[in-house]
Formats: C-alpha cells, sequence, structure tokens
C-alpha cells in the first residue's frame, strides 16, 4: 500500500510523464512539417515511450491500492525555433525528469516504503540514458554546424532507427 504523499508524488509524476509525451508530439509534429523525417520518427518514438513511461506509473499506483490520475495537458508550443533548439530542450526536459524522479526516491526513503523504492530504480536507470542520448544527440549538431548536407545525414541516420530511442 502506497502512503498518501507517495501515491500524490507518482501522480504528479504521471503528469510529468505526460506533458513530456505531449511536447515530444509537438517536436514531432513540428520536424514532419519541416521534413525531417527522420528526426520526425525519433520524436514520435520518443513520445510513445514517454506515453509507456506515464503507462508504468499509472498501474504501479493502482497495484499498490492507491488511485492514479488522468492529468489534464497544456497545450505545448507548436513552433520551434530550429533543430539545436528541439535538441536543446529535451535535454533541458529530461535534467528536470531526473531531478523529479530523484525527489520521489528521496521521499520514499524518508517514508521507508522500499516497494516504490525498488520500482523506480527503473525509471533511475531510465534517466541515465534518456540524458545521455540527448547529449549525444546535440554534441553530434554542435558538429554539423551549419552545414545542411550534415544535417541530412543525420536525418536520415535517425531514419534508419541508428539513435534509436530507447523502450
Ligand atoms: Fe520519461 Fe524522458 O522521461
Amino acid at each position: 500500500m502506497v502512503s498518501k504523499k507517495v501515491e500524490n508524488a507518482l501522480n504528479t509524476q504521471v503528469a510529468k510523464e505526460a506533458m513530456s509525451s505531449q511536447i515530444y508530439l509537438a517536436m514531432a509534429s513540428w520536424a514532419e512539417v519541416q521534413v525531417l523525417e527522420g528526426v520526425a520518427a525519433f520524436l514520435y518514438r520518443h513520445s510513445e515511450e514517454e506515453r509507456m513511461h506515464a503507462l508504468k506509473l499509472m498501474k504501479y499506483i493502482n497495484e499498490r491500492g492507491g488511485h492514479a490520475v488522468v492529468p489534464a495537458l497544456a497545450k505545448p508550443p507548436k513552433d520551434m525555433k530550429g533543430i539545436m533548439d528541439v535538441f536543446k530542450s529535451i535535454l533541458q526536459q529530461e535534467v528536470e525528469v531526473t531531478g523529479e524522479i530523484n525527489s520521489i526516491v528521496d521521499l520514499c526513503l524518508k517514508e521507508k516504503d522500499y516497494t516504490t523504492h525498488n520500482f523506480l530504480q527503473w525509471y533511475v536507470a531510465e534517466q541515465i540514458e534518456e540524458e545521455r542520448l540527448a547529449r549525444t544527440m546535440l554534441d553530434k549538431l554542435n558538429l554539423i554546424g551549419g552545414d545542411k548536407g550534415g544535417l541530412y545525414l543525420f536525418d536520415r541516420d535517425l531514419l534508419g532507427g541508428a539513435a534509436r530511442a530507447h523502450a
């Protein structure tokens, strides 16, 4: 059984993961309109994964005697400043999520909820990977600079799933 405090924290995290999914979906749509097909495919996948992160939390809350809440979501920005800006925002979003997961892990220790602490280790590991992926993308874009041919290859690589967002 989860305590009310832990249940509330997990439900807040459900909303954060769902919002990440929403933001990445808007980015995917933007990339598709820019004919960056690989980037769009990557972002659609990433959006799906965030939805899965939210669902995994919801199922856990309900399994542990709580009640998972479906959150209201804000409308994300429609237009992006550019590809670099998209990946900078992703990294920032993921760093924030890591901080939020760590706060819940901390709360679990305070509440002596070792079951939820154990459950959250999956998210701790996932965040290391998500941040690494966003940093790698940014590093590649920095290398490319303003080179259009480089951007074409970057996009084509993503279409092939070479830098797959992972489940
Ligand atoms: Fe579910 Fe990208 O954090």
